[in-house]
């Protein structure tokens, strides 16, 4: 297995452009199964998760040409298996988008029901609830979610619980029900509006999508589009928790500020100075030891679950004690062992973090567990003394493309060692 090895000290400096966003990529690859024409993608991100989702599509039948600008086309005519396999669900829980897509447009699906994960049991009851209401006839069946629908038929819906794949699933399948479909309790991630300006542009009737009421008017069919993939708040986010970490000075490029508002809000009570246009975003470190924030993480507009582990690190090396609140995921702290591993000093108890700043961190051999635990252990690495080695980086392959390509050009000294 591929290692990462971190010599730890460099002070990041320089400009680097955000890639596509993963998790908006996704939901818009599941979409192109509504569409009756050839849909073109740009500025995916080269993601192990986007590589699976291709080939979750693939085992469908769909064809996927990729040209020389690294645009794809994808064409899902006539889809020969409407079934998502454990082999691949297994590995990545975002499969269960598929779900919404193939019911509406086939009538029938058979998903892999998605297992545990490391950072909680993670259930789509919510997704299943609200398609059975759009008149989907629902059932569990060895491992797998089976559903059928003659024609799904808009109608109300509130979620029970603020899930994020579950609005888009439902969105969705409501483009192609027959009426009205009204969504509350919704998601609002700007990967929400994303999707929505994304289905519009196929020709679905979405309204209100990042507000707290969706509305979907159903179409008959959708076509062909071509359309750019946002940027990734996310990234963009760690790579400026980096430079805090390391008293940087760095910019970021093709990020609008607006789509993450809390976190820097939060790094700039760090102490960070911040300063933004319309797509980058500039961050410079000037004091010796970063000011501890308290945390606590929640569905869109609130601080974000996915830059939680990340936040650990500053806090970790800050002037004072924090508290960190993680609500949206169970258990989601597996990344804490490891970074008290490194010297940090992280007491958890259910879903409260203390964190007492130390001086410095120590280099050690680690363990990525998940996506997010594997980036704070990266960022861990670049501010500790000596060196560290991160196993298990295909967690991190999953969700940040070329990261260690992107940290050395700003400074950073990390080998990729061969298995
Ligand atoms: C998405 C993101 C992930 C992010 C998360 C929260 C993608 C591909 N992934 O994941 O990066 O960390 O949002 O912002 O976009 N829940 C249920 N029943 C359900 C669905 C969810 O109980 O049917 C619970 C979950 O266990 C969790 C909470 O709701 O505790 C939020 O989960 P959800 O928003 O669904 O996360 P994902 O969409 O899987």
């Amino acid at each position: 297995m591929e290692k990462l090895l971190i010599n730890g000290g460099a002070c990041l400096k320089g400009t680097i452009s955000c890639s596509g966003a993963k998790n908006a990529a996704l939901p818009m690859i599941a979409a192109t199964i509504l569409s009756d024409e050839n849909v073109v993608l740009k500025n995916l991100p080269y993601l192990q998760d986007i590589t699976t989702m291709f080939e979750l599509l693939g085992s469908m039948g769909a064809e996927i040409l990729l040209n020389e600008n690294m645009d794809f086309t994808i064409s899902t005519n006539e889809l020969k298996e409407k079934e998502a396999r454990y082999e691949l669900v297994k590995t990545m829980r975002a499969s269960i988008l598929v779900l919404g897509p193939l019911v509406a447009k086939y009538g029938e699906a058979r998903i892999a029901l998605p297992g545990g994960c490391a950072i909680g049991t993670r259930p789509v009851n919510f997704h299943l609830d609200a398609l059975e209401q759009l008149g989907a006839s629902i059932s569990l069946k060895n491992g797998y979610i089976e559903a059928r629908a003659k024609k799904l038929k808009g109608t109300s819906i509130k979620f029970d619980g603020v899930t994020v794949t579950g609005t888009e699933n439902i969105m969705m399948a409501a483009c192609l029900a027959e009426g009205t479909t009204i969504l509350t309790n919704v998601a609002k991630e700007p990967e929400i509006i994303d999707l929505a300006q994304f289905l519009n542009a196929m020709g679905a009737k979405i309204t209100g999508a990042g507000t707290d009421e969706i509305i979907i008017e159903g179409v008959k069919g959708l076509h062909g589009t071509e359309y750019s993939i946002p940027a990734d708040r996310i990234e963009a986010g760690t790579y400026l928790v980096a430079a805090v970490i390391t008293k940087g000075d760095i910019k970021i490029n093709g990020i609008n500020p607006k789509r993450l508002t809390k976190v820097l809000d939060k790094l700039v009570e760090t102490g960070a100075k911040i300063t933004t246009t319309n797509d980058s975003i500039s961050l410079k470190m000037d004091l010796e030891k970063p000011k501890p924030v308290d945390i606590t993480t929640a569905p869109f507009p609130e601080f974000p679950t996915d830059m939680q582990a990340q936040f650990s690190v500053i806090n970790a090396l800050a002037d004072g004690v924090s508290n960190i609140y993680e609500t949206v995921f169970e258990n989601r702290y597996m990344h804490i062992q490891e970074l008290n591993r490194m010297g940090c000093d992280i007491q958890v108890s259910g879903n409260h973090a203390v964190i007492k700043g130390v001086d410095s961190l120590y280099g050690a051999e680690v363990m990525a567990t998940d996506l997010r635990a594997s980036a704070s252990l990266i960022l861990a690495g670049l501010c500790a003394k000596g060196k560290t080695k991160v196993d298990r980086i295909y967690h991190i392959d999953r969700g940040y493309e070329r990261i260690e390509e992107k940290l050395n050009y700003l400074g950073a000294n990390i080998t990729r060692l061969p298995s």
